[in-house]
């Protein structure tokens, strides 16, 4: 509570707000490491457990398939150490960046403290609930708590756009929308844009186009015209606009992308829902990749894929369907790969810091295509 007081003050926030749900980042071992560790099994151990239903980012390994990937068993035993942490203070081990397609998914109006840029985008934006961008320890101490600050994306004050984007190029393909949201995230860094020339997206190209803005900018909400549910609240007839043109996606593609022969395709930046499993499932039935492929996936996602037989005709193809885990927050490069394949903007954005990989950027098709035999 100490934590979550010093926060608002620090905001001028004037009040605490009861949340209905949180979502915890800094879970896998890679990103927080022995101290982190050590901090969360100290809080486990001195009692404190979620007041709120709690949900959890990505962890750095596949929890029950990490063998088979070739994580490394020191860093396997210390993740599961991490997990076991969460698990006794309450959280529900979703273990993904896409709580929505998991259970989570808050009402529209609700205030949540959510961690995990991607996630915050989602849930601000396309779902219309009321988060900051927490870091991990203030999303795990308003779980604790039960209320987070109110300030910042929590009041209607902060909701208004402060930017127009007029998109002024078709948007042909996921990758499009995370090149957009590359593109824009650099441009209006922490802003609220309002985007208007998207006549249509579906649930995955919006979370593709949050995650890009957020991971090169800070945009952790936004609007489309006639897509979202607050833009309707909205005018952005007097704001500062600027112009995204095909010329300007086709340099942000070719800026992502480097001409090195990739090792691994990974998809699923964010955490792939059933529709993309079901759309790469159905390019891959009855063909052989010639290199590795992961989709990464919740665990909950993954079970349903299963059931439908998705996962078999991916395994069939020699593709693996990855749950807990994503591409940036396990130990890649030290299973052996140095140049990753992804459709992704917010993947292609920290895998050469994050990761020490270079990477190809590009469509689904045109990955595949050179891969399937
Ligand atoms: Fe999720 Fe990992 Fe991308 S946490 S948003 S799949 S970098």
């Amino acid at each position: 509570m100490r934590l979550l007081v010093r926060l608002g003050e620090a905001f001028g926030a004037e009040r605490l707000v009861g949340i209905g749900s949180a979502q915890v980042s800094g879970v896998s071992f890679k990103s927080i490491g022995d101290p982190g560790l050590a901090f969360l099994e100290d809080v486990a151990a001195q009692g404190a457990r979620v007041a709120v239903p709690t949900t959890l980012n990505p962890a750095g390994m596949d929890l029950e398939n990490w063998r088979a990937l070739g994580v490394p068993e020191d860093f396997a035993e210390k993740q599961c150490r991490i997990i076991a942490a969460f698990v006794e203070m309450g959280a529900t081990a979703t273990v993904t960046c896409t709580p929505y397609y998991a259970g989570n998914v808050p009402r529209l109006g609700e205030h949540v403290a959510w961690a995990e840029s991607s996630a915050v985008s989602f849930a601000n934006s396309v779902l219309g609930a009321r988060t900051n961008r927490e870091g991990g320890p203030s999303a795990l101490a308003a779980a604790v708590c039960g209320c987070t600050p109110c300030h910042g994306f929590h009041l209607d004050s902060g909701r208004r756009p402060t930017i127009r984007v007029v998109v002024e190029a078709a948007l042909g393909s996921r990758a499009d929308f995370g090149a957009l949201g590359h593109c824009v995230g650099q441009r209006v860094r922490d802003g609220v844009p309002f985007f208007t020339g998207i006549p249509a997206a579906g649930w995955d190209d919006l979370k593709s186009l949050g995650a890009a803005m957020a991971a090169s900018g800070a945009v952790a909400l936004y609007h489309v015209k006639e897509l979202t549910p607050e833009a309707y609240l909205h005018s952005a007839a007097d704001l500062e606009s600027i112009a995204v043109t095909r010329a300007d996606l086709d340099e942000t593609h070719a800026r992502l992308s480097d001409e090195a022969a990739p090792e691994l395709i990974v998809l699923g930046c964010p955490h792939a829902s059933l529709a993309e499993i079901e759309a790469l499932a159905e390019r891959l039935a009855g063909r052989r990749l010639s290199i590795p492929l992961w989709i990464c996936t919740s665990r909950a996602v993954k079970a349903s894929a299963a059931a439908q037989g998705l996962v078999t005709v991916i395994e069939e193809a020699g593709g693996q369907v990855v749950a807990d885990t994503c591409m940036v927050v396990s130990p890649i490069e030290r299973m052996g790969f140095t140049c990753c394949a992804v459709d992704s903007g917010k993947a292609a954005q920290y895998l050469p810091g994050f990761c020490r990989q270079r990477v190809v950027f590009g469509d689904l098709d045109a990955l595949l295509e050179k891969a399937l035999s």
